[in-house]
């Protein structure tokens, strides 16, 4: 990674292993994007600026003033009625962190007191470019944000991009989608408060929809923000793309009182020229080295129990201290109370906000469960929703000024529940304080965080009209705050991100979340869709959920399917058994604890290494999945069956990512050299519906 100046040209040039990102200061001063793409090492070759450059339209961080059209980066209405950005650069600096390196370049408006830093930040063998922005109001008057995104990005000109992004809802998250470009604009955004399920903050572009999951070049992005966000993809009428994201300005706005600053969030972006696939391990490899919690980048995830999956709200001591003992025997490492442990909630209508164990099923509060579950060898783990409040809780009774409401108005129920204003810091710090106590006073080592309804009717009666607008965001600076103090306080306690599933899925989460419920949707053939979709942005082993192995959400169709198939497809990412031990015959037991012993036994690889889409379900009546360790010596194929007609020859599973000369053993004896399973293939023979293999595949020294 390499931060250069060229003062004669006025030309910043940042490179990474594999691009090179250049920016100029124009005729008018102000900062003009030069390229971005493939690596050019020469900065000669960057020294004639492309079309464009000198005029507004092709702006790092375009204010919306002057003679400019596009989406802009800052809207501003300065208090004398002006609404006109004009920033000018003032100045540069580089500054070195412990592993990255950061430019700086303050631009200044050219008469008000306004100015913005542009940060940009590389990392070490990384291709990925982290940048953000810091707005700040140097003078006595106060003005108005009206927008404010974290950057503007511009893959190069006169190409006719495909865009490819992500949409769902509850049930049906990560699913791909494109469109091709020609002039015109597509918003991607979310208004429901947390930043999925609808979209994903991710965009991918590639030239003419050539690439795909091995070749083509791609420029690709990532948004660190989890509520209301906005990314902009637009072809302008001089054929220049650019990519604009940050916060949702819609509803928003902020005052910026004298010597305030509004800090962005984080949006990412970086480029390859080696397809789909090394775009997600490009990611994958980011969040392992540079986003996660250090504690938790490497390690390995347990094997969990989850309550949710056949008990649902009943549960009680007693059961779940006979279900503890024959979950132990199987082999789980991680057992984990769901919904149903608090206060009178015996359904989904009561009891929200009293994070108190129920008098009545656990009479003796949570320490003897956990007790016992810790005697058998088990960690413990538990459920809160601590955003929430049911109207029947004595916590709204308490208080029921501390939900979203406008004046004169009802709040809408979902789930019969309300939302807590966060951004208020009497409710965080009530949040902060109930998980606080709970993981202090318990010997707890999970912690699963749900959110199930979205927030609507944001009214925040208590503050200043003008100020209101920004509980969107002040909401997630709290939000942030308490889990930044949870996870320094408790470093060995595994955070999970829920959201009804995956509603809730995005960078920022990554920093303090460890694993997460990718979907409410386990039955393992949708799965095979969702893990594609999923990994394209996100490392494979954060893919969790409470019951892959059970009839309860893997029933979400009503299709029936090996435990076998369920079990494999878990495997995948971090394996979650919910299936109703109490009605398992010894041989059941017996298949569970096999499968508990295969997952301990791949998850080296399939956490830490890397990851390869070799055959979509979209495009064959199986799936291939394949994971590599990182020195290359040995790799997990999945290869999972959906459902078999026509007596079709299934193709042969051709590998990736080996070394070509190395020679490896195929599970069963086979052996291959590296180029021999990646060109020729080996075939995988599957028979009838849902079946599926589990195959290892280690290098030998060659006989
Ligand atoms: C949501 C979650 C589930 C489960 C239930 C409990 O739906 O996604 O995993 O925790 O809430 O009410």
């Amino acid at each position: 990674m390499q931060i250069d100046y060229i003062a004669e040209k006025k030309l910043f040039v940042l490179a990474t292993p594999n691009s090179t990102y250049a920016m100029a200061i124009n005729g008018q001063g102000a900062l003009g994007h030069v390229y971005w793409g493939k690596r050019v090492s020469r900065a000669a070759d960057l020294f004639e600026p492309p079309p464009g450059f000198g005029g507004v339209s092709q702006q790092e961080y375009p204010g919306w003033g002057e003679y400019f059209f596009d989406e802009p980066a800052l809207k501003i209405a300065f208090h004398d009625g002006t609404r006109d950005v004009r920033l000018r650069y003032a100045s540069h600096d580089t500054v070195s962190h412990r592993e990255s390196r950061e430019l700086r370049i303050l631009l200044k408006d050219s008469f008000y007191p306004l100015s913005v830093t542009l940060v940009y930040r590389l990392h070490p063998d990384c291709d990925v470019i982290d940048r953000h922005a810091v707005v700040t109001n140097e003078g006595a008057d106060p003005m108005t944000i009206e927008s404010v995104q974290s950057a503007a990005w511009y893959p190069p000109r006169d190409n006719t991009y495909r865009l490819s992004y992500q949409t769902g809802r509850w049930g049906k998250e990560y699913r791909p989608q494109e469109w091709t470009m020609g002039q015109g604009r597509a918003v991607l955004d979310t208004r429901r408060g947390t930043s999925g399920p609808d979209f994903t903050p991710f965009f991918w572009l590639d030239v003419n929809g050539k690439a795909d999951e091995d070749n083509g070049q791609i420029w690709f992005g990532a948004l660190h923000w989890s509520g209301n966000w906005k990314i902009t993809i637009e072809r302008n009428r001089d054929n220049q793309t650019r990519i604009t994201g940050g916060v949702n300005d819609f509803d928003f706005s902020w005052v910026l009182r004298t010597r305030e600053s509004f800090t962005t969030p984080v949006f990412s972006g970086a480029f390859t020229d080696a397809g789909f696939g090394a775009a997600s391990r490009i990611w994958h490899d980011y969040q392992r080295a540079y986003l996660f919690r250090k504690e938790k980048a490497n390690g390995l995830m347990p094997l969990i129990y989850n309550s949710w999956g056949t008990f649902q709200f009943d549960i009680d001591e007693k059961r779940m201290v006979q279900l503890a003992e024959l979950a132990a025997g199987i082999g789980v490492e991680l057992f984990v109370i769901d919904d149903g442990w608090f206060g009178r909630r015996i359904n989904d209508k009561c009891s929200l906000g009293d994070w108190y164990p129920s008098p009545d099923r656990f009479p003796n509060g949570l320490n003897p469960l956990i007790d016992k579950v810790n005697s058998l060898g088990m960690d413990f783990g538990l459920w809160l929703e601590p955003e929430m409040v049911s109207p029947d809780s004595d916590l709204y009774r308490a208080h029921p000024d501390w939900v979203f409401r406008f004046q004169n108005r009802d709040c809408s129920q979902y789930r019969h529940q309300l939302v807590l204003n966060l951004a208020r810091d009497d409710v965080k710090e009530f949040a902060f304080n109930t998980m606080h106590n709970l993981l202090r006073n318990h010997n707890i080592k999970y912690f699963k965080l749900d959110n199930n309804r979205y927030i609507s009717e944001p009214g925040w009666a208590c503050v200043d009209i003008p100020d209101q607008k920004s509980v969107w965001v002040k909401y997630y600076h709290n939000f942030y705050d308490i889990f930044e103090r949870l996870t320094k306080a408790f470093p060995n306690v595994l955070f999970e991100n829920c959201a009804s599933g995956g509603g809730r899925v995005d960078f920022a989460m990554h920093r303090y979340f460890d694993r997460i419920n990718r979907s409410d949707n386990q039955d393992p053939l949708d799965e095979l869709f969702l893990h594609e979709g999923f990994t394209q942005a996100n490392l494979p082993k954060l893919a969790g959920g409470g019951c892959h192995i059970s009839k309860g959400m893997c029933g979400i169709n009503g299709r029936s399917t090996p435990m076998r198939f369920q079990a494999h497809v878990g495997m995948l990412g971090s394996l979650a058994i919910g299936e109703n031990l109490f009605q398992c015959n010894p041989a059941q037991l017996d298949e569970l604890k096999g499968y508990a012993a295969l997952y301990k036994e791949i998850r080296p690889v399939t956490h830490r290494g890397d990851f390869y889409r070799l055959i979509s379900p979209r495009e064959q009546p199986l799936a291939a999945f394949e994971y590599v360790s990182k020195d290359q010596n040995d790799a997990v194929l999945f290869v999972l069956g959906q459902s078999m007609q026509f007596r079709d020859v299934l193709p042969n599973i051709r590998l990736k990512g080996l070394r070509p000369e190395t020679v490896y053993e195929v599970e069963g004896g086979k052996r291959m050299s590296g180029a021999g399973l990646m060109h020729i293939g080996i075939p995988v023979p599957l028979r009838g519906d849902f079946d599926s293999r589990v195959i290892r595949i280690r290098a030998v020294p060659e006989a």
